[in-house]
């Protein structure tokens, strides 16, 4: 992957809890960024075996020269460890490190890592600091940013967890260098649903340079995580807590979380079942007259192009809905889907009847 150092800031802005995203290449390895938020000279840095081993290191030199001491703690990697078991491992790593309420937790890792983490500290000695240092495509663009955190439970993904937000967000696009091929491609899923949902102009940007971001161009991946921050940013601003707006950002997720839970975590990976989710919505939209089917086919293409799914695994109509009615967005028993009215425009919709949502689904 091609260097591009100049680095770029965007700010979340809620208030005083208001924090800075930096991006740009090297900037893990920069001891300014973390200084201002680690005051006590001492953090508690969370990463996975597969991670530690590629930027661990970066990350301790970068802490080191900042004048912080860090305990370490390495889990499992993958979304099947994202747990009760392995939050506890997080537990007794912070607490056999003598770690206190005023020690950060820092996130060296993708959305696992940042998820898993990120509720350690939100719960830790009822809440300390975290700072996020996201290494996925897909945590840059989406979950690093927002504060929202979670562990996943058998009957439902993301069931337990709380909203808290980081103090900053480290995002160095020059980690992606080492991220698997279908890694990034889950990545653009979400990058692809920022455009769906928000900006029309991106979506076109996007449709003009697929090529340029799956060969991880730096200048087209900085310009894709930059503008999906600065999008999420916004919407976590209106509505924090997801009491209205922020729901748009789970386009895809209804159906895409119903892929995961059924499929066992970790078999699809979640961009992959958003993306594929992403096309179910697009085509219910369609069913529901919001969306025209030259549209929804538009979506269909562009999640191809990508080299991700576009259709479901072969569950039954019935399975959807009862792994559907335990999503976070269902309210006394009714699902709530997020739909698209147009490229770059979303709303929420309930109580859809079963014909137009089977004929999505593929299955009249
Ligand atoms: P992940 O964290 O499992 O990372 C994917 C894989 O890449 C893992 O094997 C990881 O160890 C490895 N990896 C990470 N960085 C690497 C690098 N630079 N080079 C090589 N390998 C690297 O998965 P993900 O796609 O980053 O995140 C998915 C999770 O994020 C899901 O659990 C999803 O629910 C969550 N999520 C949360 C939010 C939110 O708002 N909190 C939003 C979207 C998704
Ligand atoms: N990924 C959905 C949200 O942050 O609200």
């Amino acid at each position: 992957m091609k260097d591009v150092r100049g680095m770029t800031q965007l700010t979340v802005s809620l208030g005083e809890r208001s924090y800075p995203i930096h991006i740009g290449s090297g900037v893990l390895d920069e001891p300014e960024l973390y200084r201002p938020h680690i005051p006590g000279g001492r953090a508690a840095v969370v990463t996975n075996d597969v991670v530690a081993p590629l930027y661990l290191a970066r990350l301790r030199s970068a802490l080191a020269a900042a004048g912080i001491a860090c305990v370490e703690i390495v889990l499992p990697d993958g979304e099947a460890h994202k747990d009760w078991q392995t939050l506890d491992r997080i537990a007794d790593g912070l607490l056999a490190g003598r770690c206190d309420r005023r020690t950060p937790i820092v996130a060296l890792g993708g959305g696992v890592i940042g998820d898993m983490a990120g509720f350690a500290a939100a719960i830790y000695q009822r809440g300390v600091p975290f700072i996020q240092v996201p290494t996925t495509l897909l945590a840059q663009v989406d979950s690093s940013v927002g504060g929202k955190t979670a562990i996943n439970h058998v009957r439902g993904k993301n069931m337990l967890g709380a909203f808290h937000q980081p103090r900053a967000v480290i995002t160095d696009v020059g980690t992606l260098g080492t991220l698997p091929e279908r890694e990034l491609r889950a990545g653009l899923a979400e990058v692809i649903k920022h455009g769906l949902i928000l900006d029309a102009e991106f979506v076109a940007w996007l449709e003009a340079s697929m090529e340029r971001l799956l060969a991880r161009d730096a200048h087209a991946l900085v310009h894709a995580v930059r503008r999906c921050c600065e999008l999420k940013a916004e919407v976590v601003r209106t509505d924090e807590r997801e009491e209205g707006l922020r729901a748009i950002l789970n386009f895809g997720h209804t159906f895409g979380h119903a892929i995961e839970t059924a499929m066992g975590y970790g078999s699809w990976l979640h961009g992959e079942a958003v993306a594929a989710g992403m096309v179910i919505a697009a085509r219910l939209s369609a069913e529901a007259g919001l969306l025209a089917r030259a549209d929804a086919e538009r979506v269909r293409r562009l999640i191809e192009r990508a080299g991700l799914p576009t259709d479901g695994p072969p569950l039954a109509y019935e399975r959807y809905m009862e792994l559907m009615a335990v999503d976070k967005k269902a309210e006394r028993g009714s699902i709530r889907f997020v739909l698209l009215e147009g490229i770059g425009a979303a709303r929420v919709a309930a109580d859809l009847s079963e014909a137009p949502l089977r004929r999505a689904l593929g299955q009249p």
